[in-house]
């Protein structure tokens, strides 16, 4: 937190605005306006309910499909099944670990020929990284289909110039406690589809017609953020900047002490694009490096630090079984590849260099040490 959160919470008790409407969601929603450049957003309780309205908005439906990143959080793809509809799973890329224009442009063309174009195509920007948008965007244009850009992980991470969520159809951000900002639970839906965000808005909250008794001609959901978090959030938009900053000085710092380590190549950043750094993302060669990452992990799980595998790719996930999922290319997996080898280490914007120092110290050790057994240094 910032120090500032309190001051909204304050006002939104004092005012008693105490309900999914508000004051601080009004603000909540210009800031993100202001800071995004997005034309219109809609503040909602999470970053799935988000995706889950840009799907309702683009009439998804059941028997549909959408094309989704496979190497990314569930949370991307779950409302999907919501929906009714089906997942098609797409790898990713090494440059920028995310979606593949490659294997975007095969799953297209099969789908065209099927005569099955997907309703929408999801793409992620991983642990910060924007996409390569510039050529999924002209894939998906090509197509006709719309783009929903998870931007989940990626406030504050910049393409062209442009913020990330703002270059498809719709964008989502979530203020999850793990977010690079944060509400504690939340998320957001941007466009600049006015008219679109009015009905967004309007099926966040239940659906509700106008007229004086309750009416209900649509299926809506309760998916409104409360006044008190939007309060959170208002004081949080304020430190993202400091927050990129901070998350990026840390991925400088873990690069510059371990990234000359055999084996160890750190998260790229894309050419005219400024990644938040939300996780320190890298991978271990294990022939390289003499170390795995599960090696490296418990190790660190020993010392009481946190380090995680990169996500493993949905259409591994046992739920998504018999998922269709289009790879880079028959020889390349880069998803599976990526979630073999990829390890995100502690990277809170808070982390102290002492904190930090510790976990460079352990994975030095850990790599020394069963690098020299195997004899490979
Ligand atoms: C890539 C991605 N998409 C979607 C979500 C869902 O956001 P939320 O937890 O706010 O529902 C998350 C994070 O939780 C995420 O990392």
């Amino acid at each position: 937190m910032s120090g500032k959160e309190n001051d909204y919470i304050d006002e939104a008790f004092k005012t008693n605005w105490i309900a999914p409407l508000g004051p601080n969601l009004d603000a909540f929603e210009k800031e993100t306006r202001a800071v995004t450049g997005a034309k219109e957003a809609v503040a909602v309780s999470s970053g799935t309910a988000a995706i889950h309205l840009a799907l309702s908005l683009l009439n998804v439906t059941k028997g549909d499909t959408v094309f989704c990143s496979s190497l990314t959080f569930i949370a991307s793809a779950n409302p999907i099944i919501y929906q009714g509809a089906e997942p098609v799973f797409i790898d990713s890329e090494p440059d920028s670990w995310n979606m593949s224009p490659q294997a975007l442009e095969q799953a297209l063309q099969d789908a065209f020929r099927e005569g099955r174009l997907p309703k929408a195509v999801i793409i992620v920007h991983l642990y910060g990284q924007i996409a390569k948008m510039d050529e999924l965007l002209a894939l998906c244009g090509q197509y006709n289909v719309p783009v929903i850009e998870d931007a989940a992980e990626s406030l504050g991470s910049t393409y062209k110039g442009k913020a990330s969520g703002t270059l498809g159809k719709f964008g989502i951000y979530s203020f999850n406690g793990n977010k690079i900002i944060t509400t504690s639970g939340g998320g957001m839906i941007v466009s600049d589809d006015i008219e679109a965000l009015q009905r967004a808005r309007f099926l966040a909250t239940q659906a509700r017609d106008a007229a004086p008794h309750y009416q209900h001609s649509n299926l809506g959901y309760n998916y409104r953020m409360s006044n008190i978090l939007a309060g959170v959030g208002i004081a949080q938009m304020q430190v993202l900047n400091e927050r990129v900053e901070a998350r990026r000085k840390v991925f400088t710092r873990y690069e510059k002490e371990l990234g000359h380590l055999p084996g160890f190549t750190f998260m790229p950043e894309l050419d005219n694009t400024r990644t938040n750094r939300w996780l320190t993302a890298l991978t271990v060669d294990k022939r390289k490096a003499g170390v795995t990452t599960a090696q490296l992990i418990h190790a660190l799980a020993e010392r009481n630090v946190e380090a995680r595998p990169v996500w493993k790719p949905l259409h591994l996930q046992p739920l998504f079984r018999g998922t269709k999922y289009y790879p880079q290319d028959k020889e390349n997996h880069i998803a599976e590849q990526l979630f073999q080898t990829g390890i995100c280490l502690p990277s809170g914007s808070n982390l102290s260099e002492a904190e930090q120092q510790r976990v460079i110290d352990c994975i030095k050790e850990v790599q020394a040490r069963t690098s020299l057994t195997k004899g490979i240094i």
